[in-house]
């Protein structure tokens, strides 16, 4: 039971190497936060910060109020779950599970409720005997993370901790740690994941990090809907949101674009002023609300150069205009034969037109 408040947090390697700054951030108590970004942005980072195994060298990190900048991981009340699962091997699943608390000399009393909560939590009950080597991955994850749960932290701080777990595996125990988090309604946790299904699934809100800040938090559902940048338009959502230049050729409530890509124009629900005529926009559109259309006003038209038939949907990927173009994506529900090769346009609903300038959305002036 915590929250946190992170004041222009930043780190720097070696006093030099700076991988974060001006970090803002306020979690509240019960909250799950997903920390998601490209690859080296600074995630584990931020979480080894506030779990104080890395110092921090700019700002404040206060814990229920209190400055924890300097204060050591053991006395923060933190918990930590690691993408690689370092179980003792030669320990049944009940001594890994105490053994922090014996460090922490409770009595066994107190160790064996703790032990059996968190086995209960975690369905472990009739694994508490055996040995990791005789566990499935996803039962050694949970070992892991009741290791954490005995501790009765007050933040939780997960590193990417299904990243080693096959697919299956993955969705299961995803859905196990919602419902731990549900079983706990006041922990508070922060989650590091690369899976979008994840960060949508589990996060109350996701923190989006990229060029050594936060480019956005909000809700799942915000960060879709409502992407600030084109960089979170394009990093939330899979494949990544379409931007298609164009220019506002009839401001108002309902704006009119022309498109490079396109004939006519189309609408945006998007209100613009008389002052943005003529202005330059990128048009963002998420495959999944491309509309294929034989109408002579169109978004977009192309030659569909790869079919992927997922089943479900089917993702067809246009012809390049340029080889270091990126590729438009469509994403049409159900099953489309024989389209490979054949030339298609596209249109949108004007409700789920994005509109970026500079890479800013126009939503956000
Ligand atoms: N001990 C260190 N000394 C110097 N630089 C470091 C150190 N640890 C990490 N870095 C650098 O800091 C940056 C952020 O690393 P970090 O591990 O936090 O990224 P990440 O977002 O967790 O990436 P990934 O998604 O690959 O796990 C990287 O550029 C990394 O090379
Ligand atoms: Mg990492």
């Amino acid at each position: 039971m915590a929250n946190l408040n992170l004041t222009d947090v930043g780190k720097a390697y070696g006093g030099t190497v700076e991988v974060l700054k001006n970090i803002d951030l306020d979690i509240e108590t019960g909250e799950l936060i997903v920390f998601v970004g490209p690859s080296g942005c600074g995630k584990s980072t931020l979480l080894r910060m506030i779990a104080g195994l890395e110092k921090i060298t700019a700002g404040e990190l206060l814990i229920d109020g209190q400055r924890m900048n300097d204060v050591p991981p053991a006395q923060r009340g933190i918990a930590m779950v690691f993408q690689s699962y370092a179980l003792y091997p030669h320990m049944t699943v009940r001594d890994n599970m105490a053994f922090a608390l014996k460090l922490a000399k409770k009595t066994p009393a107190e160790i064996d409720e703790a032990v059996s909560r968190a086995a209960k939590v975690l369905q472990l009950d009739d694994y508490l005997d055996r040995l990791p080597k005789a566990l499935s991955g996803g039962q050694r994850q949970r070992v892991a993370i009741g290791r954490s749960i005995v501790r009765d932290p007050k933040v939780y701080l997960f590193d990417e901790p299904l990243s080693n777990l096959d697919a299956s595996l993955r969705v299961a125990t995803r859905i196990e740690i919602a419902q731990l988090k549900e079983s706990m309604p006041n922990s508070t946790m922060i989650y590091v994941t690369h899976d979008q299904v994840e960060a949508m699934t589990l996060a109350s809100r996701i923190v989006v990090l990229a060029n050594k800040g936060i480019a956005q938090v909000g809700t799942p559902l915000e960060l879709y809907e409502r992407p600030e940048n084109e960089f979170v338009a394009q990093f939330i959502g899979s494949p990544a949101m379409n931007l298609l230049p164009g220019e506002i050729v009839e401001p108002g409530t309902v704006t009119q674009i022309r498109l490079d890509a396109g004939s006519g124009t189309i609408a945006a629900n998007i209100s613009t002023q008389d002052s943005d005529r003529g202005m330059k926009v990128n048009v963002g559109i998420r495959p999944e609300d491309m509309i294929a259309t034989e109408a002579d006003t169109y978004a977009f038209a192309g030659k569909v150069e790869i079919v992927e038939a997922l089943g479900e949907v089917t993702q067809l990927y246009f012809e390049k205009a340029a080889a270091d173009a990126a590729a438009v994506i469509g994403k049409l529900q159900g099953i489309h034969a024989g389209v490979r090769g054949t030339h298609m346009k596209m249109t949108v609903d004007p409700a789920k037109v994005h509109l970026f300038a500079n890479g800013r959305s126009l939503l956000y002036r």
